[in-house]
């Protein structure tokens, strides 16, 4: 696995200290709610951020879910998403996070926004680890955001490359022979 990646971008020191920093971000802006917070994750790609920043959200908290499909199998060519499968509790008044990978052209999060939005929560943020400059939809905004990454592909803690390599523990950037850039490590 170690042999597909070109670099790391985001080592896991830093993702550790980034989401202690964000999750502070997060707790402090819900202090004064008692009620307690619904968290959406969108899946897949969220997974591993969740878990390592809902563990220091001194929040009480519950968790909806949502599966959102992009079908990014090529590197750089998104296509619409499509929510595959949702199970939410009643949104009807309630504080509600959404947690997202990676905020790309902004069609994943439109989509969930839109569609959590409907529910008719009392409040709605979206926090997300990364993200990129390529933002097509200007109505479409993370509140929290753990790193600005440039324009390009990148794999692991979470995110996949037609689903692999999600396991790796840091922000990395595959070999061209893995499906990685053909310009260079970052390019
Ligand atoms: P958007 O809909 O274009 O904003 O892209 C969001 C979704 O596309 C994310 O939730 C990821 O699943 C996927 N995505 C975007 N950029 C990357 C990347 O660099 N690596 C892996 N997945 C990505
Ligand atoms: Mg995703």
């Amino acid at each position: 696995m170690d042999k597909d990646v070109a670099g790391v971008l985001i080592d896991e020191a830093r993702i550790r200290r980034r989401i202690t920093t964000l999750a502070g971000e997060i707790a402090e802006h819900y202090s004064d709610r008692e009620r307690g917070l619904t968290i959406v994750p969108v899946l897949s790609g969220s997974i591993v951020f969740l878990a390592d920043l809902i563990r220091q959200l001194p929040v009480k908290m519950r968790m909806g879910l949502v599966h959102v499909s992009s079908y990014r199998g090529e590197t750089t060519t998104p296509r619409d998403p499509r929510l595959i499968a949702s199970a939410l509790p009643d949104l009807r008044n309630q504080d509600v996070l959404i947690v997202d990978d990676i905020l790309d052209t902004g069609g994943t999060l439109r989509l969930v926004q839109r569609s959590v939005g409907e529910a008719g929560p009392r409040s709605l943020r979206t926090v997300v680890l990364l993200r990129k400059p390529r933002r097509r939809d200007p109505d479409v905004a993370a509140d929290f955001v753990g790193f600005d990454i440039e324009n390009v592909f990148v794999v692991g803690y979470g995110l996949d490359y037609n689903g692999w390599y999600r396991n790796l523990p840091y922000i990395a950037v595959l070999t061209p022979d893995a499906g990685g850039p053909t310009d260079g490590p970052c390019g």
